[in-house]
């Protein structure tokens, strides 16, 4: 496959941090997955062959809203709280009881470290208790393995577009273990931007949503946003002077303009964001020359993107996939999907693994 121009900073086997070689063989069957690593307790449930059997998740928006963001204290202690209910929930939608599982994959980082620790101590004593093999999981290679959950045979190589509140990353994914990053953003995340934009705007947490709502009555066209690109040819992100524009826009608006144009202001916000993600994405396909693009992540829940994106790829004859929604924004079928592949792989962790808030490590002499 021809590769050029694209430099590839470097590829990325399994994500892990904590391998070891397992002395007996791992036995096919029922993965649960487990995800605290920012603001949803969630825990799944799949077959080995990895269908879906059950995705529970509580979020915990209601307890962040009043702060305008997630408070990582009052994160862990909900987590606490929900975990083993989130846990049991699974089991049973799924029909299934403790006994019956064969392996738990955990989000290990990156995410809050408390919030985190909640996860991984209690898989590491449900793995121990039921005497049955653990992988700790990056949650971005979670949100990768999104992308296959409700379609097993959607194409590799892809180009893959990870789009959260903590990240922009573009990838070019060669095979189930192998991703090569292409891009990533150089300040904020699009998640990110949604956020913070709609603080500006005055709009509820999180910002997404909002921003995503109010959009549908605005017209994009109507108030004029930057959008960055950065040097020709660059598949990196940059988000934070689209931020400042919004600030300076609203600074100089009377304050009954600002609730009268709130729409549109939150379309043509929405548009920047939107439309440089689909223009990147598009010129890493081609680039790399793959036929396939999966848009994962928080933000790939978008409407905007999500309508622009299916009419390019139509036009494109490019092979698309859009997790439903439910995958997009945190979820712990994700979790176990890429558990599932490392668990096939051979690999599991040792019981003294710990939570890395910063796991992005194995990507950063990568960016
Ligand atoms: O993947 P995710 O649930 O958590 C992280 O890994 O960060 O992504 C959360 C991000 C938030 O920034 C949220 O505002 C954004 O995804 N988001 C959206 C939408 N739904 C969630 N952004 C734009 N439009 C949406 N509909
Ligand atoms: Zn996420």
């Amino acid at each position: 496959m021809h590769l050029s121009p694209v430099q590839f900073a470097g590829s990325i086997d399994f994500m892990m941090t904590t391998v070891v070689q397992p002395t007996v063989a791992w036995i096919p069957g029922p993965i649960l997955g487990i995800e605290t690593s920012c603001d949803e307790t969630a825990a799944s449930v799949l077959t080995t062959d990895g269908a879906v059997l059950s995705s529970i998740i509580t979020s915990q928006h209601a307890v962040h809203r009043r702060f305008g963001g997630v408070v990582p204290e009052l994160a862990s202690r909900a987590h606490i709280e929900s975990i083993e209910d989130v846990s049991s929930e699974a089991l049973q939608q799924a029909g299934l009881a403790w006994t019956d599982l064969m392996g738990i994959a955990v989000t290990q980082g990156p995410g809050l470290a408390g919030a985190l620790l909640v996860g991984v101590n209690y898989a590491k004593s449900l793995a121990y208790a039921l005497n049955i093999p653990i992988v700790g999981v990056s949650h971005l290679e979670g949100h990768i393995a999104s992308a296959w959950l409700e379609d097993p045979a959607f194409p590799l190589p892809c180009v893959v577009l990870v789009v959260s509140g903590g990240h922009t990353h573009l990838y070019f994914k060669e095979t189930i273990r192998q991703c090569r990053l292409l891009g990533a953003t150089q300040d904020d995340a699009a998640g990110e931007a949604f956020d913070k934009g709609a603080q500006l705007l005055g709009l509820e947490y999180p910002g997404g949503p909002a921003i995503d709502r109010l959009a549908r009555q605005g017209n994009p066209k109507a108030i004029a946003f930057p959008r960055s690109y950065l040097k020709k040819g660059s598949l990196d992100f940059s988000f934070s002077g689209l931020k400042t524009a919004l600030l300076y826009i609203l600074q100089g608006m009377p304050e009954q303009s600002r609730a009268a144009k709130a729409a549109d202001l939150a379309a043509g916000y929405q548009e920047a964001i939107v439309s440089v993600l689909i223009d990147k994405a598009l010129a890493a396909v081609r680039s790399t020359g793959a036929r396939a693009l999966a848009v994962v992540g928080g933000v790939s829940a978008n409407s905007r993107l999500r309508a622009l994106l299916q009419q390019r790829a139509t036009d494109e004859a490019l092979q698309l996939s859009l997790p439903p929604l439910a995958y997009c924004t945190d979820n712990a079928a994700m979790i176990a999907a890429a558990g599932r592949q490392a668990l096939r792989s051979g690999l599991r962790a040792p019981l003294d693994i710990d939570a890395h808030a910063s796991l992005i490590s194995p990507f950063a002499p990568l960016i």
